[in-house]
């Protein structure tokens, strides 16, 4: 038997442990992964170390490129015009293709290795779509990953040469999407979506224990993300809540989710505004694009389990703490992740972050993928 089960984010409805099932029987909400036997007992007290419990087995192969324990790093000027003491980045784009998507795909892609997947289907803004093609090629299964027609040419490269087979795909992201279901569905492959597969978001659970470890002598008071689909957003607060009730941590950081202006469905439903994937206009900031995120009641509910905000934030202003970064502290991020400080800045206008709070912003994609003239 499996030490996991599948769980309905919604209703708790539980399901058989396997990859096909991506959605509740009864309400076809998103699942996430149930530890039937959690973590051993290194878990029970607070004095050891945690030890993060994982969907796969004991002894099974890990597809692993060295993806996590990225740095943190201070961003004095950058705080410093933002209004905050203390404001550290952790540099997510140092991950081995480029974003935080690599904590993910490790753990979506090793658990497909153990169940002997040969082929699967994905579909992705660009980022994901090329961690899901290095994974693969690692681990030897074929990869085909639709991708929007206009997602950045780089990102489109980046699929291509790690040999997965780019679909692309006309129109908004969710066409993409669409397309994605329609192919797997007509050559019976595996839709190993990186949206709705409960095995990805365990992979980003990563990056709470990093942040547990190296922020010792204190934890960030708030996180600030962009969100699209909340996959690290939603693995952060998953990791959080597994240290604090294996005894290691006694609070969970506030948890604040940024969307752009153009694209913010987690935001209106946060802030109890009529959202239709109609009004989505572009943007910038990609990774974030998008209308219709499967798993937006789950974020909703986190962000306000945890204290934390839901806002948007325009494109100029995207594009203004893009250039920022880059000019003040050296640090090349895509326009999606300046989106975060965008919101950090409205946080503390706002009130919601004190200029003394130990403040934490992941750094989730590297500026060199989306290289797009604005
Ligand atoms: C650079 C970057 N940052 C943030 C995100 C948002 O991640 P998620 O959709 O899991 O919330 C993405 C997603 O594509 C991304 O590429
Ligand atoms: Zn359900």
């Amino acid at each position: 038997m499996s030490h996991i089960s599948l769980q309905c984010v919604n209703c708790r409805a539980s399901f058989p442990a396997n990859m096909s099932r991506l959605l509740c029987d009864k309400c076809q909400a998103p699942l996430d992964v149930f530890y039937e036997s959690p973590g051993g007992k290194s878990d029970a007290g607070g004095e050891s170390a945690p030890r993060m419990p994982k969907p796969t087995h004991e002894g099974s192969v890990m597809v692993t490129l060295g993806e996590g324990d990225t740095p943190v790093v201070e961003l004095t000027k950058v705080g410093k015009l933002l209004g905050s003491e203390r404001l550290y980045g952790k540099l997510e784009f140092l991950n081995p293709t480029g974003s935080f998507k690599d904590r993910g795909s490790a753990t979506l892609i090793s658990v497909a290795l153990e169940l002997g997947v040969a082929e699967i289907v994905e579909d992705s803004s660009g980022n994901a779509g090329a961690s899901i093609a290095a994974y693969t090629a690692r681990a030897g299964i074929k990869a085909h990953i639709f991708a929007p027609a206009g997602a950045p040419s780089n990102k489109i490269r980046q699929i291509r040469v790690y040999g997965a087979e780019a679909h692309l795909v006309e129109g908004l992201r969710e066409a993409a999407t669409q397309a994605a279901v329609e192919f797997y569905r007509k050559n019976d492959l595996l839709y190993a979506s990186h949206n709705l597969s409960p095995y990805f978001v365990e992979g980003t659970k990563t990056f709470a224990y990093e942040v547990f470890e190296q922020f010792a002598d204190g934890l960030p008071a708030h996180i600030v993300m962009p969100v699209g689909n909340g996959s690290l957003f939603i693995g952060a607060w998953k990791g959080f809540q597994e240290l604090k009730a294996g005894g290691h941590i006694g609070g969970i950081p506030t948890l604040h989710c940024i969307q752009a202006q153009a694209v913010r469905p987690i935001v209106d439903a946060f802030q109890g505004r009529q959202w239709s994937a109609e009004d989505a206009q572009p943007t910038v900031a990609g990774g974030i694009s998008v209308a219709n995120p499967p798993r937006l009641s789950q974020v909703v509910a986190i962000v306000r389990a945890s204290g934390g905000q839901a806002l948007a934030v325009s494109e100029s202003e995207i594009l203004r703490w893009h250039g920022l970064l880059s000019a003040q502290e050296g640090i090349y991020a895509e326009p999606t992740s300046a989106a975060a400080f965008a919101g950090v800045d409205a946080l503390i206008r706002q009130g919601h972050i004190g200029s003394g709070d130990l403040t934490l912003v992941p750094i989730t994609g590297f500026g060199l993928k989306d290289t797009t003239e604005y």
